[in-house]
């Protein structure tokens, strides 16, 4: 078994809350695997992290929505390095269609990616949490779970919503087997990606008329959070729901 404990962060290879996390996990002296969809950006992760601490981190590809490869990832994880220590479901998927018109496919791919993604994180991570008598989860929702808004589409934040029950209940069906689980719901976290998605007066607009802090989220926000509940500091903490949105949405 390796010494250091072992995390595995979902969607890690993006421009956003993944990749922060891992670097985040990384910095506080995990041992990450880096995985994603994205094969190529997965390696370059990986290969960054290592060159910048000096210690070896690999990357898996692994789609979310492929049960067999996230079960294969998890066992792989567990027989290569003899722990799973913490799972960051990060990985989402969002398309804006308003519900009269909604596409199946896509209520399918948001329900599929951000809902049954995380389930199936969980699925096949707690077994090894469980048997190991510890562990960590954090589920990546957003604030569309609450919203009355017809800014991210109803399947997100169905999903989302999703994301949040399923926390609760996988908390309280295995704490009692040294596992916690919580949620983090972003608000409007900056990344180049969302550039293309929306147009410059959407960010000026948040950070100056919306935000209470005066400024758009960053990816560090939700890797700081997340690197608090991971820790031994937030072992009194399950089954809770963290917002970050800048006072945009706060709830509770
Ligand atoms: N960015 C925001 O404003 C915001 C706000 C609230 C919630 N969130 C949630 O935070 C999470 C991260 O979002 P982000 O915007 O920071 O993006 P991110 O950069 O963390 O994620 C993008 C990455 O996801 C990967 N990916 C996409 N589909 C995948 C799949 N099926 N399996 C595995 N990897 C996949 C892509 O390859 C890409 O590398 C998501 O769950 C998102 O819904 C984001």
């Amino acid at each position: 078994m390796t010494e250091r404990k072992v995390a595995l962060v979902t969607a890690a290879a993006g421009a956003g809350i993944g990749a922060a996390i891992s670097k985040r996990l990384a910095a506080d002296g995990f041992d990450v695997v880096v995985t994603d969809a994205h094969e190529r950006r997965s390696a370059q992760l990986a290969e960054a992290l290592t060159e910048q601490h000096g210690r070896d981190f690999t990357s898996l590809v692994l789609d979310v929505t492929d049960p067999a490869a996230i079960e294969i990832a998890m066992d792989r994880v567990v027989s290569e390095r003899g722990r799973l220590d913490v799972l960051v479901n990060n990985a989402g998927w969002s398309k804006i269609e308003p519900v009269a018109e909604m596409s199946l496919e896509t209520w399918q791919r948001c329900i599929d990616v951000d809902l049954t993604g995380t389930f199936l994180g969980l699925r096949y991570a707690l077994p090894h949490m469980i048997k190991a008598g510890s562990g960590s989860i954090v589920n990546i929702s957003s604030i569309a779970a609450y919203e009355t808004s017809t800014e991210h589409g109803a399947a997100y934040s169905a999903a989302k919503a999703g994301v949040l029950a399923l926390t609760r209940v996988a908390a309280a069906e295995n704490g009692k087997h040294g596992v916690r689980v919580n949620a983090i719901t972003p608000g409007l976290i900056y990344n180049d990606f969302l550039r293309r998605i929306y147009p410059d007066e959407f960010f000026s607009g948040y950070a100056e008329k919306r935000s209470l802090v005066g400024r758009i989220g960053q990816p560090d926000d939700i890797a700081n959070l997340t690197s608090f509940l991971v820790s031994d500091q937030a072992g009194y903490v399950t089954g809770e729901v963290y917002g970050i949105s800048g006072g945009v949405y706060p709830h509770g």
